[in-house]
C-alpha cells in the first residue's frame, strides 16, 4: 500500500517547523575557511547530528584534522537498494558585508525567500532530504530502502579529509546511488537533474619586489612593479575571449557531441533572460560555444581575488613591495588538475618578468563529472521531481564543482543523482544568498517520493 497522501498531508502540516528548523541551523556561522570559526562549524555539525538522532537514526560525528563530517544511517532493508545523501554544513565568507540587506546570519523572509548565507548552497538544500526522511519515520512508516547521511564541513575548501578517508570508509558508505542537492534548477519554474559538473584548480601566486613599499617617485622607473608584474602575468593566462593560452592546456579537453549540443538548444531559457538575470548588459564568452556550452562544458580561467598596494582613502604613491592574487580554472572531463599545476608552473616561468621573487600554492583540485542519463534512479527522480514541482525536469550540466563526487564514482562505484533546488537567481557565494521557501517545500515533498519510487526497485 502507498504510505502517499497521508505523507504528504503530514508534510503540509509540518512546514512551518520545517521552515524554523532551517532558520536556526542558519543562525550558526559555519565559515569552513575561517580558522577563527572552528567552533561555530562544529556546532553546525552538532545540529545537524541532534536533529538526526532525534530521529531515531544511529548518528556519528567523525573527527577529522580540520571539520568532522556527521554519518548517520536507517537499517538496512533486504533486496532494496542503499542511497547515500550527500550535502555540506559548511558556508562560504559573507564579504562584502555592508551590501547584505539583513545579516548572513539572521535568516529573514522577504518576498517568499529566506535570506541567509548557506540558504541555497547547502543548509537548505540538503536539509530537504533530512526532512524528508524525518518524517517518513516520525510517521511510523519503515521506510521502503536504507538510506546513509553523509553531511561534511569542508566541501566549500575542497573536501580534502573525505578524500583521504573516503577508500577506508568504502564498506561504510557502500550504496547504489548517491543523492545531492547542491545545486540548481535551470530556471524559474523548470526543475533540472544535473548530469555533469566542472572540475576545479585554484591556486595562489604571491610576488614580492622591494623589501618594503617605496616612494613611486624616487624609485618608480628603476624598480619591477610585483602589482604590474601581477597584472602582466594575469593577462598572460587567457585572451580577451577567455581562451586559455597555457600550453597543451586544450589537449585533453573532451569535445561536446552533437546529440548534446543539439539537446541544450532546445532548452527553454535565452541569453537575454539569462543576461537581465546576472545584471550584465552583454555577455561574454569562447567564440563557437553557446553561453550554456560556455558555463557546463568549456574550461575557464578566473580571477578570484587580487591583493596589492593601497587599498585605504585618497592616494599613496607607493611602489608596493608585494603582490598577490588568488586565481581558478573550471575544467572539464577528461582534464587533470595536476597535469595543470605542472603547465602553470611552466608557464609562469616563461613569463615572469625579472626583479620579483614568486611563489605559487597550488589549493585544491577536482575532475569534472559526468553521470550516467539512463538509470532507473534517474527515472525515479524525474517522476518525483514532476510530482512536487509539477514540472517534468530537463537534464542538464552545471558549470560548479562538488570536489568530492567523481571519487563517490570512483571509490563506490555508485550513480549520482544531482537534484538541484535552488535557482541561478539565489545569490550563492554572494550578498543576500537566498532560497525560495516554495522550493524548500517542494525539495522535501520531491524527497519524500523519491524515497517510494526507488524503494520500489530492486538492489
Ligand atoms: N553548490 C556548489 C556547487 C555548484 C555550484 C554546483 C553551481 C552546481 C552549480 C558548491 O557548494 C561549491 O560552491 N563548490 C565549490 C568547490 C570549490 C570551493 C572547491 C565551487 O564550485 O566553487
Ligand atoms: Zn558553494
Amino acid at each position: 500500500m502507498s504510505t502517499f497522501p497521508t505523507l504528504l498531508d503530514t508534510l503540509k502540516k509540518a512546514s512551518d517547523r520545517h521552515l524554523s528548523e532551517l532558520v536556526e541551523w542558519l543562525r550558526i556561522p559555519s565559515i569552513s575557511s575561517d580558522s577563527s570559526r572552528l567552533d561555530e562549524v562544529r556546532q553546525a555539525a552538532v545540529w545537524v547530528a541532534e536533529k538526526l538522532t532525534n530521529a531515531g537514526l544511529k548518528v556519528e560525528m567523525i573527527p577529522t584534522d580540520r571539520h568532522p563530517f556527521v554519518y548517520a544511517e536507517t537499517p538496512a532493508v533486504p533486496g532494496a537498494p542503499v542511497v547515500m545523501v550527500y550535502g555540506h554544513y559548511d558556508v562560504q565568507p559573507v564579504e562584502p558585508i555592508d551590501q547584505w540587506i539583513s545579516g548572513p546570519f539572521e535568516p529573514t523572509i522577504r518576498d517568499g525567500n529566506l535570506y541567509a548565507r548557506g540558504a541555497t548552497d547547502d543548509k537548505g538544500q540538503v536539509l530537504t532530504h533530512i526532512q524528508s526522511v524525518c518524517e517518513w519515520l516520525a510517521a511510523g512508516e519503515p521506510l521502503p530502502l536504507q538510506i546513509k547521511f553523509l553531511i561534511e564541513g569542508e566541501e566549500e575548501v575542497g573536501s580534502e579529509s573525505l578524500e583521504q578517508r573516503l577508500p577506508a570508509m568504502r564498506d561504510r558508505l557502500a550504496c547504489d546511488c548517491v543523492v545531492i542537492s547542491d545545486s540548481s534548477q535551470y530556471a524559474d519554474g523548470q526543475p533540472a537533474i544535473t548530469y555533469g559538473l566542472r572540475g576545479i584548480a585554484t591556486y595562489e601566486l604571491k610576488l614580492t619586489g622591494p623589501g618594503q613599499d617605496l616612494h613611486s617617485g624616487s624609485f618608480g622607473g628603476a624598480v619591477m612593479n610585483p602589482a604590474i608584474a601581477l597584472c602582466h602575468l594575469m593577462s598572460s593566462m587567457v585572451d580577451s575571449e577567455g581562451r586559455i593560452q597555457i600550453p597543451g592546456f586544450y589537449d585533453r579537453v573532451r569535445p561536446l557531441d552533437d546529440i548534446e549540443r543539439d539537446q541544450w538548444k532546445a532548452l527553454p531559457q535565452t541569453d537575454e533572460q539569462f543576461a537581465e538575470a546576472v545584471g550584465v548588459d552583454q555577455l561574454f564568452g569562447e567564440e563557437g560555444y553557446s553561453t550554456d556550452e560556455r558555463r557546463w562544458a568549456r574550461p575557464t580561467f578566473d580571477v578570484n581575488g587580487l591583493n596589492s598596494g593601497h587599498q585605504g582613502e585618497g592616494v599613496k604613491t607607493i611602489i608596493p613591495a608585494t603582490a598577490s592574487v588568488k586565481f581558478s580554472f573550471r575544467l572539464v572531463p577528461d582534464q587533470d588538475p595536476n597535469e595543470l599545476t605542472d603547465a602553470i608552473k611552466q608557464h609562469l616561468k616563461q613569463h615572469m618578468p625579472s626583479g620579483v621573487n614568486w611563489s605559487l600554492l597550488p589549493d585544491h583540485g577536482a575532475t569534472g563529472m559526468l553521470a550516467s542519463t539512463q538509470s532507473p534512479f534517474m527515472e525515479a527522480a524525474s517522476q518525483a521531481i514532476e510530482e512536487a514541482f509539477g514540472v517534468e525536469p530537463v537534464l542538464i550540466r552545471e558549470g560548479g564543482s562538488i570536489p568530492i563526487v567523481t571519487q563517490f564514482q570512483e571509490v563506490l562505484g555508485c550513480d549520482c543523482l544531482l537534484l538541484g533546488w535552488g535557482l541561478a537567481d539565489d545569490n550563492a557565494h554572494s550578498p543576500n544568498e537566498k532560497f525560495r521557501i516554495r522550493d524548500y517545500h517542494c525539495g522535501i515533498q520531491a524527497s519524500a517520493v523519491l524515497w517510494e519510487k526507488i524503494g520500489k526497485l530492486n538492489s
